[in-house]
């Protein structure tokens, strides 16, 4: 099971720049990782908020039942927000991150180059647009399945 949780502004997708961050909406995206899941053996729940107190709470019960880990795409609070990070840290003590941007936040603003789970997220895809989901889904299926072997 494998929670994937996304950030403030991604309810825009399909709507927001289209050339940055991709034509799919966010109910097609969460579709997309619903059966790229199944693909893979798991299963997925997809949930998104703009607000920071909620992200955090689902971060913290996903603890209790994501026991193949949680994807996260924060959006912009991935920049600035240590309330994120502490929350990441924690979750990440328990079962594996992984970071997701659509963009490539390397070659964009200065600003988006700095991550602040640079250092607790147990795996980072970015610029790879809905495709990093897919493989983040299959990256943390192997890890689990290397865990238990
Ligand atoms: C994003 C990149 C962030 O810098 C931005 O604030 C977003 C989306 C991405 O998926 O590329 O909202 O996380």
């Amino acid at each position: 099971m494998i929670a994937v949780l996304n950030g403030v502004n991604l309810n825009l997708l399909g709507r927001r720049d289209p050339t940055i961050y991709g034509s799919l909406t966010l109910s097609q995206l969460e579709g997309q990782i619903y059966d790229w899941s199944r693909d893979a053996g798991t299963s997925a729940r997809c949930f998104q908020t703009n607000h920071e107190g909620a992200f955090v709470d689902h971060l913290h019960e996903a603890v209790g039942w994501a026991s193949q880990g949680v994807i996260v795409n924060p959006g912009a609070w991935t920049h600035y927000s240590y309330a994120l990070r502490d929350a990441v840290e924690f979750v990440g003590s328990n079962v594996p991150v992984v970071e997701v941007h659509l963009s490539n936040i390397m070659e964009r603003e200065e600003f988006r180059r700095f991550s602040v789970l640079e250092e607790v997220a147990a795996h980072r895809i970015y610029g790879h647009g809905a495709d990093g989901y897919r493989e983040a889904i299959d990256w943390l299926v192997a890890r689990a399945a290397s865990a238990t072997t």
